[in-house]
């Protein structure tokens, strides 16, 4: 399977002494780069959403501690952590559901601390490894996950997952990348994910650039769908997976759950270790992140419909483990996940 010929789009690229964003605000209209000098300009690229997607912000989260560190003078890595932690407090609270961030920070931490005089080309090289890790991961899951798809899959994804959200190829979409290049999958339906149209804006554009062809669908669409019998499996990735293997993920994610469980359709989750969060017991736990009321009363700066008076907007759900069929990571597949198979995998709750 030759990856490189269906995997084009880079989110981000680390270039002489700053970061480079490819700005998803803009997409897909304008493929326009912020340039982050400073930590706390990665913070803000991550909290407007210019980067975002679970793997992509830890990456991004991984090069805001290496900007942070570099612009102190320290004799060893651990007196440089000293000088930037409040700092790398706010990186990692740039964003609050998916523990990508949170984790790479602390990945990125730990290693700082144990760093002596060339901690400054240590650092940078840690970042870099968390980013080409991913794409590793991302390749291992995508043969994983289209092996348990069946000939001429027709599938549903929601959100983006692909090269956006991450080093490159792609969680959920990186399956969906491998079930194309190595003809299992024969449709792919994607769901536009009101309100912030990661699926109509970056899928259906991050496809379009690989030449892999695809349907937009509204949301409200996927039951319909299965209920006529046109998708085989739903395919997602996810913002953070506990310990009972609930999944937090993109708003929507639980509603298409629950029609293809009622339709008898699998449904497949793909993540890798970065977003597995072993200290967190279920879905309950999770930090919900909610966003402004204006991302549902406003497309594209014009103001829709009538005022609204009040507006709700949680960004994410909890699918329940007992909805899932394969959970997809680097290290292999587990079916029907639940705590004891989640505890066989990564260890025991809080051991990591
Ligand atoms: O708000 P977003 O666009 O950052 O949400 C992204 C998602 O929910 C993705 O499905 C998830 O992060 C997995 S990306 C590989």
């Amino acid at each position: 399977m030759n990856f490189e010929q269906v995997d084009r789009v880079r989110p981000l690229l680390w270039q002489d002494n700053h970061l480079s964003v490819l700005d998803q605000r803009e997409l897909p209209h304008r493929q326009n780069h912020l340039i982050c000098r400073t930590s706390s300009q990665v913070a803000e690229a991550i909290h407007v959403l210019a980067v975002r997607g679970a793997p992509a912000i830890g990456i991004a989260g991984a090069f805001g501690v290496v900007l942070a560190a570099h612009a102190v003078q320290a004799d060893s890595g651990a007196d440089a952590l000293r000088a930037i932690d409040s700092e790398l407090m706010a990186l990692e609270q740039a964003r609050p559901t998916a523990v990508n961030l949170r984790w790479a920070v602390q990945r990125m931490r730990s290693l700082l601390q144990g760093m002596g005089s060339d901690w400054r080309e240590g650092i940078l090289r840690a970042a870099q490894d968390i980013q080409s890790e991913d794409l590793a991961a991302n390749h291992r899951m995508g043969r994983l996950g289209a092996e348990l798809l069946p000939e001429g899959a027709r599938v549903l994804t929601h959100c983006n997952t692909g090269s956006l959200a991450t080093a490159g190829f792609g969680t959920a979409l990186g399956v969906i990348r491998a079930g194309i290049a190595n003809g299992r999958i024969a449709k792919v339906y994607a769901s536009e994910t009101r309100p912030w149209l990661q699926g109509s804006r970056l899928t259906i554009w991050e496809l379009l650039q690989d030449g892999i062809p695809a349907t937009l669908i509204v949301d409200s669409a996927s039951a319909y769908l299965m209920q006529q019998g046109l998708v085989d499996a739903v395919i997602v990735g996810a913002d953070r997976i506990c310990a009972n293997g609930d999944v937090a993920n993109k708003i929507g994610t639980y509603a298409h759950a629950l029609a293809a469980k009622a339709h008898g359709v699998k449904v497949m989750v793909v993540a890798p270790g970065s977003t597995i969060d072993m200290a967190t017991a279920s879905g309950a736990g999770i930090a919900i992140e909610q966003r402004p009321g204006t991302e549902l009363t406003h497309i594209g700066g014009a103001e829709i419909g009538a005022k609204a008076a009040e507006v709700y907007n949680p960004v994410f759900d909890i699918t329940p483990a007992a909805c899932i069929d394969f959970l997809v990571t680097e290290k292999g597949v587990i079916t029907a996940p639940d705590a004891a198979k989640m505890a066989a995998f990564f260890g025991p709750l809080s051991s990591r």
